[in-house]
């Protein structure tokens, strides 16, 4: 007989045996930002996450960084107004989240600030892409759109641009935009992203329901398993720095797969708003027990070969690592 208990016999064996560890620095803590001053709104969908103002953002960002949090997603959030068919507003100088890595930048150079780079918050039809005549995203007219938006959010000071769009060929040309303006910000491609149910809050919170249809045109299949390794391996090959898997908890085998095939390129997985809600639900109701349960999560996702998380619960886990 083998024996194993003796590995559990009391929390200081446990403890010496647990070969899984997940520092604060690689956690990535996503943050919606709004025009206006002064602004800090709760998300219904998302107890707990709030949009904010650039001012409120960058006070945020201070508290996060004290927790040990050096690692922020930008996304930005603007009035249904300033939407029109081509997400205009995602790309003309000046928008709200060159001014909000500005702000970051000029507060906590010390911050890795991370911007996502899509159509789906800027266009009047919540799409990730440029419709064609028969309203069907299209890829190749939303590359230089998707290009143009990373170059600004380059130009500002960006550490990272991560493109979420799902385009073909997306990677190669921004990579090529950035490089014809000089500039050499890493590219963090959202590689292996599922069209999921689970990122229903999100769109609440960044305000990017799709007018009509879905994403399932351009968002892959989850009912593919070999896909998101080749899409990962496309990525790299048009000059990603880092890649991903999205979402988290209902992939830990693509993510066991990606890390073991690419080893040189950092993985970075998105632990999604519908899995945070989750667990919140879930703990609000008395169902689960909070602490306990992100905990768990986030060590599973890092046990299955996350070298980075993105998560909501960034936070909470930085104050729970503090104790
Ligand atoms: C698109 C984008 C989405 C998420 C991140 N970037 C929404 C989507 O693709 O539908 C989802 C993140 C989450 O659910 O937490 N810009």
């Amino acid at each position: 007989m083998k024996r194993f208990r003796p590995y559990r016999v009391n929390q200081e064996t446990r403890d010496r045996y647990a070969d899984v560890h997940l520092p604060v620095q690689a956690l990535i803590y996503p943050y919606f930002v709004v025009e206006g001053m002064g602004v800090k709104e709760e998300i219904g969908s998302m107890p707990g996450v709030f949009r904010y103002s650039i001012d409120l953002l960058t006070e945020d960002v201070g508290e996060a960084l004290s927790l040990g949090i050096d690692k922020i997603l930008l996304f930005g959030v603007v009035d249904n107004a300033v939407k029109d068919s081509s997400g205009s507003a995602g790309y003309a100088p000046d928008l709200l989240i060159v001014r909000a890595v500005r702000a970051v930048k000029a507060a906590f150079p010390q911050v890795t600030v991370i911007t996502d780079v899509c159509l789906c918050e800027y266009t009047d039809h919540g799409h990730c892409g440029l419709l064609d005549p028969h309203h069907d995203v299209e890829n190749d007219t939303t590359l230089p759109l998707l290009a143009e938006m990373a170059f600004r959010h380059a130009e500002a000071g960006a550490d990272f641009v991560a493109p979420s769009s799902m385009m073909d060929g997306q990677i190669e040309a921004i990579k090529k935009r950035l490089a014809a303006a000089g500039l050499s910000t890493p590219v963090l491609a959202y590689s292996a992203k599922y069209a999921s149910a689970f990122y229903g809050p999100f769109r609440d919170a960044a305000q990017s329901v799709p007018g009509f249809g879905d994403r399932k045109s351009y968002q892959m299949d989850f009912r593919t398993s070999g896909q998101g390794l080749e899409e990962i391996e496309a990525d790299i090959a048009e000059g990603a720095a880092w890649v991903m898997v999205k979402p988290a908890m209902a992939y830990l085998d693509i993510i066991v797969r990606a890390r073991s095939r690419f080893t040189e390129t950092p993985l970075v997985v998105y632990q999604v708003s519908g899995e945070y809600s989750m667990l919140k639900a879930a703990a609000q109701a008395g169902y689960l027990d909070e602490e306990r349960t992100f905990y768990e999560s986030l060590i599973a996702i890092r046990r299955a070969g996350a070298d980075y998380i993105i998560t909501y619960y960034a936070k909470e886990y930085a104050k729970l690592w503090k104790e």
